[in-house]
């Protein structure tokens, strides 16, 4: 869908003429590092030009209403200040009412009703973090609109409440953390644990990220996420058995391969395998990119897609057949799925003069297989989550 005009959609679904405040969040790319979040591991995510974008003002009564370009045939949606309570038949809007509720819950200010439109172009169930990016959205606006005092880390955290706790979708903190502190043209190291973070640019010479969407949806709820997550951690109440540790990210690869055999289960066993060795990965692939060893890098993005694949078990069918295909291109440094997996999206460093040859061969190989096409878009690594002040309507 083309990028309408907001403004004047604004105007007619709440039918008023006041210029309401403009707000964007953007999606997310993980470079890699994945599933390795809520195990305590690093991660290495960049924010994306795609995002969702909010028009917002505050209204004189306790009334809410909630407008989505995306779900127009959903219709305004509307509840009350007073009943922020999950709601089944309010849809999508529970995310934003899941960051009102906490924002409240946490003691901040939210004292009227508002109208709020909002206008994603985040390829839906595509693994772009669009979920995360409506809480985030939702949190830059009230943060806005109220005048609150948010410390961003904060924000973020809530963020990923209304996942886990509103929604029931047990993920880690990358996404909201990529979006809510995401960095023109760098990602993200994130300890994950810690919390500790910084900013790695990314400039590929003559390269570029082409994101590749199987177009296979994926939900995370209905996933298998939440079972990987449990298996995570029954692994680690094994390994406690000795080891004094908090999670597997404390683990280094020789810790791991020589306390192993107190994972009872072989499936819980290659679970945490993947987690240790994706998160040595993440670190030495920094320091990778900072000796613009680019090879490297890519070696390692290989890597971590065949131990998703072969120990985790979260790429299928699909992802496996793009990332093969992106793999056998000339011009490929590398490839590998991207976000929880499962379908969506992988990711590939390409040459860039080579695209367009790559885009071709790829979705060849990619339909024959598949049945139908996959999706191309060059990613940019653009700022986190904000308000947009300048005639951006
Ligand atoms: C989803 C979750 C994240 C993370 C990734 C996998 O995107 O929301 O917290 O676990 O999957 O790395």
């Amino acid at each position: 869908m083309k990028k309408p005009n907001l403004l004047d959609e604004f105007q007619s679904t709440f039918n008023v003429i006041n210029i309401p405040r403009m707000f964007f969040a953007p999606g997310r790319i993980n470079l890699i590092g994945e599933h390795t979040d809520y195990n305590g591991g690093h991660v290495f995510p960049a924010s994306i030009s795609f995002g969702t974008y909010a028009l917002a003002q505050k209204r004189d009564d306790q009334k809410l209403r909630f407008y989505s370009l995306n779900f127009s045939h959903i219709g305004t949606i509307e509840c009350d200040l007073a009943d922020l309570d999950y709601n089944e038949v309010h849809d999508w809007a529970n995310f934003p009412k899941g960051m009102i509720n906490y924002m409240r819950e946490s003691g901040f200010e939210i004292t009227t009703g508002m109208d709020i439109l909002f206008y994603g172009d985040i390829p839906n169930g595509a693994g772009l973090s669009s979920s995360a990016s409506i809480e985030m959205v939702t949190g830059v606006l009230l943060e806005g609109l109220f005048d609150l005092n948010i410390d961003r880390v904060q924000l973020i955290q809530l963020g990923q409440k209304v996942e886990n706790d509103y929604i029931g979708v047990n993920s880690g903190i990358m996404d909201q953390f990529a979006i809510g502190k995401g960095k023109k043209g760098h990602a993200i190291l994130l300890n994950c644990q810690t919390l500790a973070y910084n900013y790695a640019p990314i400039e590929l010479a003559d390269h570029v990220i082409i994101i590749i969407n199987t177009n296979k949806q994926r939900t995370l709820a209905g996933s298998k996420y939440n079972e990987r997550r449990a298996q995570c951690e029954q692994a680690l109440v094994d390994l406690q058995t000795v080891l004094q540790i908090k999670s597997i990210g404390d683990l280094t690869i020789e810790q791991f391969e020589s306390h192993k055999h107190l994972i009872t289960n072989t499936t819980n066993q290659k679970r945490a395998k993947h987690a240790v060795y994706e998160n040595a990965r993440t670190v030495v692939a920094l320091q990778q990119l900072q000796q613009s060893n680019l090879k490297a890098f890519g070696q390692l993005m290989n890597e971590s897609h065949l131990s998703l694949q072969r120990d985790y078990e979260v790429t299928g069918i699909e992802l496996d057949t793009i990332v093969q295909a992106a793999w056998d291109q000339p011009g490929i440094v590398g490839a590998r799925m991207t976000g929880a997996g499962f379908g969506g999206c992988a990711i590939a460093i390409v040459e860039t003069d080579k695209v367009d040859n790559f885009k071709n061969n790829v979705n060849k190989i990619y339909s024959e297989k598949i049945g139908y096409k996959a999706s191309f878009y060059t990613a940019t690594i653009g700022d986190g989550a904000r308000e947009l002040t300048e005639g951006v309507y």
